[in-house]
């Protein structure tokens, strides 16, 4: 499943990060993909080692974290540092899927959902769409300025050449409660329902019967 999360960032903290990132140091792609994806990637990222980059992804992960749709999607129970990544003329990423392993010792974690979130305002470059592959075909994503997607990591995907401007991204991934996607979706189902109850003034016997098979389904089915 693929879920759109809508003013992830507001656009005043949208103007920060960017601002800040313009400061910050850029290197080439090449040295933080994996094996398979290293031929095919051409962008260039912000040095994580930078502590104004680190509170970056400190500031980026918590709103993506408040983000209601993304807790009840994702179910995250890890999230990888996130990467800022910047695609100039001419640069692309090619078609490729990600390491299912990523990260060392603590931050060890398996990739069951990827994230993009759109800095940079859609309409000040061409080009530069996430394209991801389903098997209903290629669907090509490029949102507003804070929003992001979230989307199988598992996917084959794809970041089209940027033909103008620049295209500024935060990209991570996210180690989930939930591993099967199919389990995971069927509590997003219910949880949405629930949401939709409560905001019509549903009984509280329903919302509470709700409540209990989301508990339950999450003893069955998370692991930690
Ligand atoms: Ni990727």
């Amino acid at each position: 499943m693929s879920l759109i999360l809508e003013a992830v960032l507001e656009a005043e903290d949208v103007a920060r990060v960017l601002s800040e990132l313009d400061a910050a140091h850029w290197a080439h792609g090449k040295r933080t993909a994996g094996a398979a994806a290293r031929g095919v990637k051409e962008n260039l990222q912000a040095d994580n080692a930078n502590p104004r980059v680190q509170a970056l992804q400190r500031f980026v992960t918590d709103a993506l974290r408040r983000h209601p749709m993304f807790e009840i999607a994702a179910r995250p129970h890890r999230i990888s540092p996130l990467l800022f990544s910047r695609y100039e003329p001419s640069m692309n990423y090619g078609a490729h899927t990600d390491d299912a392993l990523m990260g060392r010792g603590e931050a060890r974690l398996r990739s069951d959902l990827a994230f993009t979130l759109f800095l940079s305002a859609s309409e000040s470059y061409e080009g530069g769409g996430l394209v991801i592959e389903s098997a209903l075909g290629e669907q090509e994503i490029r949102l507003a300025a804070g929003d992001a997607i979230l989307y199988p990591a598992g996917s084959i995907h794809r970041v089209a050449p940027v033909t103008h401007g620049t295209r500024i991204a935060a990209v991570g991934w996210v180690q989930s409660t939930i591993a099967d996607a199919g389990q995971r979706e069927i509590l997003f189902d219910l949880s949405v329902a629930r949401t939709r109850l409560v905001e019509a003034g549903g009984a509280r016997e329903e919302v509470l019967r709700l409540d209990k098979s989301i508990s339950n389904l999450l003893r069955m089915w998370a692991k930690l």
